[in-house]
């Protein structure tokens, strides 16, 4: 098979910077560049403390393994597709804001652009590898372009890698991975370019977990899994509801039916709501794909999996006023997490965004505390949430502060938006103390101990559950 000696991913992102990290470290005899327009992002992943742009347990020791031997950090993306051997383009596709298909489609002009300019620097061949979550046949477009533009003597071997990582745990996803999946062309060159790639792979990766299709299956397998995984959680979900209306209890639900070896437990846990960038965008893809293929009856399934979402964080916010005698307006509120789930410090499509957006415009005073996520990334994102309220405005009723028990104090309410451990682990008594009464406690990640709390005096809401404060 084709050697590969030399890699370079376009993108240092969520994406790009783990998986390539993890290449560099299994793979001693490859050199991996991640090139990034973003030299602020491109800094800190050099930062000599490694303080780098994302957050992810294990990450660091990666970087530190690798970075100065085979792992290269720049900005200077020309030089990385010249020197490289196989290109990872790694770039973000998020849902189009506006023109043709805004608010599903995803916005392709990231790819394109790198995409164009590796036709327009490369002198020499290039396996491309399409690692973004993409709609389908985009790989043919990238074809085209590259075909289009390239120099004599030159030839580019187009492969689709969709990435299955999961934030939080995204180190461990990479080293033992369920599966590898990459699609090619079915010509000869097509699949010598896909046995090159999963050469790299077979450094750390058992060969039966490498598995082979054409490009379009590739692409399309990519959008199922995270369809399918978001629907399992509006299921769950939706069912959370009812049991709130009924009595039943979630957790004995989901375990009850988990136990069925056709459904499996993982993935059923209750909550406020999914959040992150893939699965919403995912699915508003497939939706976009579904329509435009006239399949209206496919789209409108899928896209019932994001309104149940988006049904489950407006009717926790609900719970929370409602519980609160139906105003909140003037009250002290703490929402202990910001990050879209434990472990990880990205905010995007976060339920804690949601609902602090729904307390500001019930005019509820808000002190938010997270682990990991900045100070001026909340500022952003409650800006972008709130469009209506200048940031002063915002800022006068949003507090950000550094502990749980800090966040608490002289609140009314506390509302659990992310799992984050620590939050498990509060000194609860001294958490109650402080609390002006009657305290609340509205549980959005099923994190606590309900029966523990009450004890102690708190009342407590639990997503999921039929109980009566
Ligand atoms: P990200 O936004 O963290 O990183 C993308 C990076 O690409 C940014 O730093 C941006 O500056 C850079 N970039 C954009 N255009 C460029 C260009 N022309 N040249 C050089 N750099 C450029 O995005 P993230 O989260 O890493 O996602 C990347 C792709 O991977 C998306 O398609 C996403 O759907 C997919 N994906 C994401 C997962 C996740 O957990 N975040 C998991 C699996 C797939």
């Amino acid at each position: 098979p084709i050697q590969v000696k030399k890699v370079c991913c376009i993108g240092a992102g969520y994406v790009g910077g783990p998986t390539c990290a993890v290449i560099a470290l299994k793979c001693p005899q490859i050199q991996v560049t991640i090139v990034d327009l973003n030299q602020a992002r491109i800094d800190a992943w050099n930062s000599p403390d490694f303080e780098l742009p994302i957050y992810e347990p294990g990450l660091a020791d990666v970087v530190k393994a690798t970075r100065g031997k085979n792992l290269f950090f720049s900005s200077d993306v020309d030089r990385g597709i010249q020197e490289a051997d196989l290109i990872f383009v790694s770039v973000n596709t998020p849902t189009k804001k506006s023109g043709v298909g805004a608010g599903f489609g995803a916005d392709l002009h990231y790819v394109e652009s790198a995409t164009r300019r590796i036709a327009a620097v490369a002198s020499s061949s290039k396996i491309v590898v399409e690692k973004s979550t993409v709609p389908c046949r985009t790989a043919e477009s990238m074809r085209t372009i590259l075909e289009a533009n390239c120099k004599p003597g030159c030839r580019f071997d187009i492969l689709s890698n969709p990435e299955f990582l999961a934030e939080g745990t995204a180190i461990s996803d990479l080293f033992n991975p369920d599966r590898v999946l990459i699609g090619s062309l079915q010509t000869q060159e097509g699949k010598d370019a896909c046995a090159a790639l999963a050469s790299v792979y077979a450094n750390w990766v058992p060969k039966e977990r490498i598995l082979t299709v054409g490009l379009w299956s590739s692409e399309l397998s990519k959008l199922a899994a995270n369809a399918m995984l978001a629907q399992r959680i509006s299921s769950i979900n939706a069912l959370s509801a009812i049991c709130e209306a009924t009595g039943a209890n979630i957790d004995e639900v989901a375990h009850a039916v988990g136990y069925d070896s056709r459904v499996g437990p993982k993935f059923l846990r209750a909550s406020v709501g999914f959040g992150g960038s893939c699965f919403q965008k995912d699915i508003l893809n497939l939706v976009y794909l579904s329509e435009s293929l006239h399949l209206p009856e496919v789209a409108a399934y899928w896209r019932q999996v994001v309104e149940l979402n988006e049904y489950q964080k407006r009717r926790f916010s609900k719970i929370v006023v409602d519980a609160l005698f139906n105003t909140i307006t003037g009250k002290h509120i703490a929402v202990l997490g910001f990050a879209f789930k434990a472990d990880t410090g990205d905010t995007r499509e976060s339920p804690a965004i949601s609902l602090i957006r729904d307390f500001l415009a019930e005019r509820a005073y808000i002190t938010v505390y997270d682990p990991k996520v900045e100070e001026a990334q909340i500022w952003m994102d409650l800006s972008e949430a709130c469009p209506h309220l200048t940031l002063d405005q915002i800022k006068r009723q949003v507090t950000i502060v550094h502990s749980a028990l800090e966040a608490c104090k002289s609140k009314e309410a506390i509302v659990i938006a992310t799992e984050w451990k620590e939050f498990r682990e509060i000194d609860w008594q001294t958490v109650y103390n402080n609390m002006t009464k009657p305290a609340f406690v509205f549980d959005g990640r099923l994190l606590v101990d309900a029966d523990k709390l009450r004890r102690i005096g708190f009342k407590v809401k639990v997503i999921g559950r039929g109980e009566v404060l």
